[in-house]
Parts: structure tokens; sequence; C-alpha cells
């Protein structure tokens, strides 16, 4: 694992010395560090340590430097949990970023929102994280992505067109918010744009023979199989889809994208496309300029997550300075007055849900890595 380097439990960012606790700006971040999307978790903190170090080279936020805490979820909600409430009740922090997966964004979205403490969303996609279950808004809750009922539409769409296929199977975790919500939305958006959805099967959490659901599809012989999850999960569907004789065009979403992706999947993953809020090859000059900043400093491009946790970093910094006091209550006010923010993701405003609205990337897995396809707009 060649990333396994790069695991830091706690970071305080504090440029110069002899600065004094209370002159500085707490912000947490709660991102998994460890576990089976650990790739998400460094990429995320990685671009987020960016952004906030920038802004402390900057001279911080109202003449104070920000101190930064990293916490591990290890994508696990307990302890996206625990994180959150040591952050919020221990730490006081003005501010927390997080997490990565649906299912540990959503208990820190309620820590948060009861604590009347903002929390900005750099990449969890499904639409609860900003709504609580019983209907109602979470104020203080702010995404920096766009949500899965427009990604899952743009897979559907993208099926349905450039890839001419009439019929889709779906395989996803009946365990997980953000895979079942997916498959969900690409199923609705598939059907609706004519098409067949013959093969809609799951799979539990801990599973790890995926072999009956696979030979349903492949009699069914379906047009597209898509695969709503994340990339450790994904390697090993599409290895025994492979085994099978499964030969399906292969499709899937923001879960596709880690640099473990290819290691884990062999060839098995080859053609496949999926959807994603941003690839190195766009051909945008802020995506140029970021992707060299961001290879100088880690010796790689940077994947969707380290960009989306940049881009999500550098708003609550930008409402931070626009919150002279930076007191939580203060900070979301700030953050809900976001507009037109210049992400190198895209440009970031929040609808009325506290959900940024911006462009769905389409790329595929090539041998010579993966590859920009095409952008869809909202
Ligand atoms: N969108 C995923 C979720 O909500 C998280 C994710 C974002 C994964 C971006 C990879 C890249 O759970």
């Amino acid at each position: 694992m060649r990333r396994a380097m790069a695991v830091v439990a706690a970071v305080v960012l504090l440029a110069g010395t002899g600065c004094q606790e209370s002159e500085t700006v707490k912000v947490g971040v709660v991102a998994p560090l460890t576990g089976d999307v650990m790739t998400f978790g460094e990429s995320m903190r990685n671009g987020a340590l960016m952004a906030f170090e920038e802004a402390n080279a900057a001279g911080g936020v109202g003449g104070r430097l920000l101190q930064v805490m990293v916490r591990d979820d290890a994508n696990e909600p307990g302890r996206a949990a625990e994180a959150g409430r040591e952050l919020v009740e221990q730490e006081a922090v003005v501010a927390v970023l997080g997490s990565v997966s649906t299912e540990c964004t959503l208990p820190l979205a309620d820590i948060c929102q009861a604590a009347g403490v903002p929390l900005v969303v750099p990449a969890s996609t499904n639409p609860k994280v900003t709504v609580a279950p019983d209907g109602a808004r979470r104020v203080c809750v702010f995404r920096a992505c766009f949500t899965d009922s427009f990604q899952g539409a743009v897979a559907a769409k993208f099926a349905r067109g450039a890839l001419d296929a009439r019929t889709a199977a779906v395989l996803f975790n009946s365990s997980d918010e953000y895979s079942r919500g997916l498959a969900g939305f690409f199923r609705d958006a598939f059907v609706a744009a004519g098409g067949q959805v013959p093969v809609f099967e799951s799979y539990a959490a801990g599973e790890e023979d995926f072999r009956a659901q696979l030979e349903f599809a492949r009699v069914q012989a379906a047009d597209v199989l898509f695969l709503p999850d994340y990339y450790s999960r994904v390697a090993r569907v599409v290895r025994q889809a492979r085994e099978l004789g499964l030969r399906t065009t292969l499709l899937g979403g923001d879960g596709w994208d880690s640099p473990e992706m290819p290691e884990q999947a062999g060839d098995a993953i080859l053609g496949g496309y999926f959807t994603n809020h941003f690839s190195p090859d766009e051909p945008r000059p802020e995506v140029k300029e970021w992707v060299n900043r961001y290879k100088s400093k880690y010796g790689e491009p940077p994947d969707a997550l380290a960009t989306l946790g940049h881009d999500a970093a550098l708003l609550l910094v930008e409402a931070l300075r626009r919150a002279p006091q930076s007191k939580p209550a203060e900070v979301c006010v700030a953050l809900a007055a976001t507009s037109d923010f210049q992400g190198v993701s895209g440009a970031i405003s929040f609808d009325e849900h506290g959900n940024a609205v911006k462009n769905v990337v389409i790329a595929q897995y090539r041998a010579d890595g993966v590859r920009f396809v095409t952008t869809e707009r909202p």
C-alpha cells in the first residue's frame, strides 16, 4: 500500500513561534485516514491542509492563525460522531470540515447542527446530508459538491446517450446510504429516459462473494453494469465479474476515484466510466495551475477528494474572513452568504438546501490512467 505513509492523527498549523492558543482560530477536520477508503481521507486532508497553510502564510483570518485539528473516522459512523463531539465540545472549534462518506457525515451533521457549529462538507453527495430526517434544512451544514440525484441522472443520461445502452444492471451496497441512494437515482433516471433496469440487486456490508448477483446480471445481458460503491469493494466486484465472463461496459460514481483502484482491480476495471467532481486533465487553466501546485507538494496529481478538500477549506477560510469575531453562528451566516466562490472544482454558491450546484465530470479508467471524457452541466 504505497500511500500508507501519510497517516497523521492531528496536525497543528501555527506558523511562527510564541503563538498562544487563545490567539488562534480552531478548525476541525474529520476524514477517513485509515480503513477501507483511506485514500479518500488522505487526499481530502492533504488538499484541505494546503488551503489552511496558504491562509496562515497570508496572515491567517482576522489577524489570527488557524489551528487545524485533524481526526480519523476510519469510515465508521460511530468514530465520526465521537470525533465530532470531541471537536465541538472539548476543543470548541469554530467550524468543522468533513467527512467523506455520507454514512460518516450524517452523524457529524447532526452533532454540528445541534451545537450550532458550521459544518462544511467537501464530498458527501447523498441529499440527506443537508436535510434532517424530519425534512428540516440543517442550516449549519453546507456542501461544496453536487448531490447524488444529479450525479445519478448524469450517469443514466451518459449510459442512454453516449453508450447507447437500452438495459442496465445495478448492483449496490444495501448497508450504505450513499450506495443505496445513488443506485435508486440512477435507476429512476435511466427508466425515465426510456431504458430498462432488469437487474437491481444488492449485497450487504461484509459480503465478499458477489457471484450470484453477477451471474444474474450476466444472463440478463444488460448493456451496462452500474456499480455505485467505493473503490475497494468495486475492485472486488469487477474482478469476480470478469472471472464469470461478464464483459458488460462498467459504470460507476465518484466512489471509484482512487489511485488504489487500478492496483486493486487490475485489468478488470479498464474501460469503466465513472462520474466525478474533477479530473486533473480537464482543459481549464485553473486546473492546470492547481495540478502543478499539488504535484510539487505531494508528488502525485490531485484526485477529486484532494481538490474538494482544498476548495471546501478555502471556502471556509473566506467565510471566516467575513466573520470578524469567529463565532460559530457568525461563520454560519457568512457561509450562507457565499456567492460564486471560484473553486478549482467549479464555482460554488449554495441553493436553498445548502448544496452547491456544480458540473459533473465523466472519466474513464484506461491502461494509461484515468482519462477525462466529458463534462455535464446542471
Ligand atoms: N460521494 C461519496 C459519499 O457521499 C464520497 C466520495 C466523494 C467518494 C468523492 C469519492 C470521491 O459517500
